[in-house]
């Protein structure tokens, strides 16, 4: 009788279709997790590149692809320098720039006054000079230490935001110093 048990067993499970969990499943009456439908991974084929994936039109890149593409110097700011364009720049920079370039523009926002040194100050004589080209590729290709924006701001973002810039104008004409006090309090104040 003790030899006939594995064999009795062995048959139980024959019969179950080898798979004794499926009668269990039969007998519960909530279902399981392996009910679902579910992919392994790489098991779900990606799908295609879809045409028009790359913008273009008539042949010549399009959308983000043309400034990209476009020769160095040729960029122009398409927006007029209204008070519109100025005060959405001033507000897209209290959502994008602000926690780096700070509330002053001197680059010791609470996240810019982590950098050593700080992110470029917006009235210093260098920005001022910049042409709306160059200012463009720094700000949405990024540059040196400066993270690439073109997929978080929206191109009038961009435009606006550098006629606001353009609009501070440089601290040394208005013979103002920069303000760095900030920084030093924050970095002394650690103990
Ligand atoms: C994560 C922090 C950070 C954010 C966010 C940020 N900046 Fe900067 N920015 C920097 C740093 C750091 C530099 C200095 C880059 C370097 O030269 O290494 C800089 C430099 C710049 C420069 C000078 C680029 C050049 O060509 O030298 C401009 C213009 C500028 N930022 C504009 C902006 C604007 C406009 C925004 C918002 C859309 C922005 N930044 C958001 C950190 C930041």
């Amino acid at each position: 009788m003790k030899r006939g048990l594995p064999a009795f067993v062995f048959c139980a499970l024959v019969a179950m279709a080898c798979n004794p969990f499926d009668v269990l499943d039969d007998m519960i009456s909530y279902e399981r997790m392996n009910d679902q439908e579910s992919f392994r991974p790489y098991e779900a084929r990606m799908p295609g590149v879809v045409p028009g994936a790359v913008p273009t039109k008539d042949g010549k890149p399009a959308g983000e692809e043309q400034y990209k593409a476009a020769p160095m110097g040729s960029l122009e700011n398409p927006l007029p320098a209204g008070p519109n364009t100025i005060a959405r720049g001033e507000l897209s920079y209290g959502y994008f720039c602000i926690q780096c370039h700070g509330s002053r523009y001197n680059g010791d926002g609470t996240v810019g006054q982590s950098f050593a040194p700080l992110p470029t100050d917006l009235r210093s004589p260098y920005i001022q000079q910049m042409s709306a080209d160059e200012l463009f590729r720094s700000i949405s290709y990024g540059i040196q230490r400066h993270p690439p924006m073109w997929y978080t701001v929206s191109v009038e973002d961009r435009w606006s935001l550098i006629r606001w810039i353009q609009s501070l104008g440089a601290r040394e004409e208005a013979g103002e110093a920069i303000p760095s006090g900030d920084y030093n309090r924050s970095v002394k104040a650690i103990p």
